[in-house]
C-alpha cells in the first residue's frame, strides 16, 4: 500500500472512532429531567399533573416494574406510543445502548420522591 492510501485509511478510521460517545449515566439523568420528567415526573413516579391520567407506569414501584422486561421498555422509549401522539419516540436521540442504560440504571432504580438528576439528585420538587 502506498503512503497516501495508508494515511487515508487511517484517517477514515479515526473519523469513525471519534464519533460522539454514548452518554454517561449522569448525562442520561439530565436527559430524563429535560425530556421525560414533564410527563413521568421528576422522580419517575409518573405522577406529574400534566400526565397523571395518561402516564400509568410508576417507575418507582418495583411490583409494576417487575412485570415489564428491559426489552419492552427500551422498545417503547425508542418507538414512542401511538405514533408519537401519546409519547414521542426517542430513537433519533437515544441509541439502543443508551436506552438500555437509562432503563436499567435510572428507571429501575427510581425511588418515589427522589429527584432524577445528574449527581444522584435529592428530594423531588413537586
Ligand atoms: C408527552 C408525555 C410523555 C413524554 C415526554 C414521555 N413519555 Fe413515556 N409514556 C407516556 C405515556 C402516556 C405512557 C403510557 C402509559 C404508561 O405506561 O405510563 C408512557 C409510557 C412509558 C413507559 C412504559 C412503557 C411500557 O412499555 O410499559 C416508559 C418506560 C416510558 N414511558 C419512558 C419514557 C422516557 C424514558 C421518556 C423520556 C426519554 C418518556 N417516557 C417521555 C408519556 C410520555
Amino acid at each position: 500500500m502506498r503512503w497516501p492510501a495508508l494515511i487515508l485509511a487511517l484517517c477514515s478510521f479515526c473519523a469513525f472512532a471519534a464519533q460522539p460517545g454514548a452518554r454517561s449515566l449522569d448525562e442520561l439523568r439530565t436527559f430524563f429531567a429535560a425530556n421525560c420528567a414533564r410527563c413521568h415526573g421528576t422522580d419517575g413516579a409518573s405522577s406529574s399533573p400534566a400526565c397523571r391520567k395518561l402516564c400509568s407506569t410508576d417507575f418507582t414501584d418495583p411490583k409494576v416494574m417487575a412485570k415489564v422486561s428491559d426489552e419492552r421498555l427500551v422498545k417503547t422509549i425508542r418507538k414512542g406510543i401511538f405514533f408519537g401522539v401519546v409519547m414521542p419516540p426517542f430513537k433519533k436521540r437515544l441509541s439502543e445502548a443508551e436506552t438500555l442504560l437509562l432503563v436499567q440504571g435510572i428507571l429501575r432504580k427510581a425511588e418515589k420522591g427522589k429527584l432524577i438528576a445528574a449527581g444522584g439528585g435529592g428530594a423531588a420538587a413537586r
